[in-house]
């Protein structure tokens, strides 16, 4: 009985050690209903795996088609309401639920803390991480995970990383999340959720050099350099789908919804032969979305650069050998050549839904690059479990 109770000690501890939600994980059952919350739309994704097959049990994509003006009450609401809809529609019975947090009130910080035992530095953490935390540490709910002990300069520490979130983001996700009966049991963070994908469907064969995932959303694109399945570098840059269409209604002159339109209508024009047709016959609307666009992406490549730099900058034989893209934006038309051919790197847009064996039938192909975050979200309960 008590070797019994040991093993499941045992398993709480690996399965604790593993997580990087800030919020505790807790025994229940496996299923978990992944909810990304993004600005533009509401992600789901509930999973069931099976003998190591996965399945697809239920997704929702709810665009939130709010004005830009919207006020955070407003947007609220909003998700709620959707999520409600949802929940009713598909006759979703979970109660469980799984979120991730991004933007500027998220900081993920690898720190180098003298060493430490995890109950020391639970204890003195709000001391420890201060520090380090660019907001009022009484604002914040703070987490951590040791990944390593290490020597340096003769003294013991440990790599940690830190996740601090303010406090009033994670309430107003909570308060959605109850609001519409579901109870989250784990907060994750975005690049953390979109690990688990990487690590799920990793090609073994794939070539030396570091991934450089960019998940280009909204408002936000999270940036992450993973290293042999370690991440180095975790930033988010606040340069993403919003920022591609406010240039665009301001380099053509139309509203927000029009701007959109255009955006994915048109994307960017990277072929010299398609750029001279467009002259020659004057396609005004391609040729100025291709503009806007660019100019944005020529800042977002500016922000990549910084970020590489800084990662080579770390160490020695460090090199970039791909970059993966994801996100709604991700399905900007030509996104992959045009950064491609800027920053020098095999750029592709990474599918998701490659972790089923089968491809889902009620999904479409073309969304699925939103899904990163939602599916790493549900496979994050089913890869601490098993
Ligand atoms: N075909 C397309 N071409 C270009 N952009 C597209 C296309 N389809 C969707 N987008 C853009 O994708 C973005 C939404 O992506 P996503 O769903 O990943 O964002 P989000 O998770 O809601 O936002 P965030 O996480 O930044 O708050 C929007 O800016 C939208 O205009
Ligand atoms: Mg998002």
């Amino acid at each position: 009985m008590s070797e019994k109770l040991d093993a499941v000690k045992e398993k709480c501890a690996v399965a604790l050690k593993k997580a990087k939600a800030l919020s505790s994980l807790f025994l229940g059952p496996q299923d978990v209903l992944a909810v990304d919350i993004g600005s533009y739309a509401v992600k789901i994704i509930l999973l069931k795996q099976e003998g190591g097959n996965i399945t697809l049990k239920a997704w929702g994509y709810l665009p939130l088609n709010l004005k830009p003006e919207a006020s955070p009450d407003e947007r609220k609401m909003q998700t709620i309401n959707s999520l409600r809809a949802f929940m009713i529609e598909k006759g979703v019975k979970i109660k469980e639920a799984a979120t991730a947090l991004s933007g500027n009130s998220v900081i993920v910080r690898y720190v180098k803390f003298p060493r430490l035992t995890k109950a020391e530095l639970s204890a003195t953490l709000m001391t420890e991480a201060e520090p380090f935390i660019p907001f009022d540490i009484n604002e914040v709910q703070l987490a951590f995970h040791i990944l390593n002990e290490i020597i340096e300069e003769g003294q013991k520490k440990m790599e940690t990383v830190l996740v601090a979130a303010k406090k009033d983001l994670v309430a107003s996700r909570l308060e959605i999340l109850q609001g519409v009966g579901l109870n989250p049991t784990i907060i994750d963070v975005d690049s953390f959720a979109l690990e688990n994908v990487f690590e799920k469907i990793r090609d073994a064969k794939m070539e030396a050099g570091a991934t450089l995932y960019l998940n280009m959303g909204h408002l936000v694109t999270n940036l992450s350099i993973l290293e042999s399945g370690v991440t180095r570098v975790v930033r988010d840059i606040f340069i993403s789908g919003n920022t591609l269409t406010k240039s665009i209604t301001k380099a053509l002159g139309v509203d927000f919804a029009k701007a959109e339109e255009l955006k994915k209508a048109h994307g960017i024009i990277v072929d010299a032969a398609e750029k001279e047709k467009a002259l020659r016959e004057g396609l005004r609307e391609e040729l100025g979305v291709s503009q806007a666009v660019t100019a944005v992406i020529k800042d977002l490549v500016g922000e990549v650069h910084r970020s590489v730099d800084f990662y080579l900058s770390q160490g020695p034989e460090r090199s970039i050998g791909r970059i993966v893209l994801m996100g709604g934006s991700a399905r900007l038309k030509n996104l992959s050549k045009h950064l491609s051919t800027e920053l020098k790197v095999p750029v592709g847009v990474l599918d998701p839904l490659a972790i089923f064996k089968e491809l889902p039938p009620a999904l479409p192909l073309e969304l699925a690059p939103a899904f990163g975050v939602a599916v790493g979200l549900a496979l994050r309960r089913n890869k601490d479990w098993l």
